[in-house]
């Protein structure tokens, strides 16, 4: 099942010099391949359409203050059963619950930077791929 998911690289990956260890791991994984790619800051409007499902929750406001704390790197990433895939190479929200050997359990420190978002299911990884790359046909 070839699917397309949307990946963000997180202000914490860019600025710890991570985006090249991460799009290793992603492209290392036999079959995916990165097939757009954007370094850019994200204002208030785009956070908020991306992230508008967990407004009102207590991670919301401190979310989009640090996912506008410096530029993100979104990507495009295209293969076999990659929306699940990416969430399992990402490991868990809270990296101190994440495995060794996924991103976050590998880097991640606290909740709120862990480095990496991945679309969580086929809707969401369409409705986001519209958001961060619309002239994607
Ligand atoms: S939920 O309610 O289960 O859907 O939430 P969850 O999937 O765990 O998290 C949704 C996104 O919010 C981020 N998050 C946080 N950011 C900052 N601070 C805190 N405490 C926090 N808790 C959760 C989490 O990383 C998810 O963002 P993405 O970009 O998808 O990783």
């Amino acid at each position: 099942m070839t699917q397309r998911t949307l990946v963000l690289l997180k202000p914490d990956a860019v600025r710890r010099r991570l985006i090249g260890e991460i799009i290793g791991r992603i492209e290392a994984k036999a079959g995916w391949a990165v097939t757009a790619l954007e370094m850019r800051e994200l204002d208030q409007e785009t956070l908020e359409l991306h992230y508008g499902e967990h407004k009102g929750k207590p991670f919301y406001e401190p979310l989009v203050e640090f996912m506008s704390s410096g530029p993100v790197v979104a990507l495009v990433v295209e293969g076999e059963r990659v929306i699940e895939g990416l969430r399992r190479l990402a490991g868990p929200t809270d990296p101190i619950a994440a495995e060794p050997g996924s991103i976050r359990g590998d880097f991640g420190t606290i909740v709120r930077e862990n480095l990496i978002h991945a679309s969580d299911s086929e809707e969401s990884a369409i409705r986001e791929l519209k958001i961060f790359f619309p002239g994607l046909s």
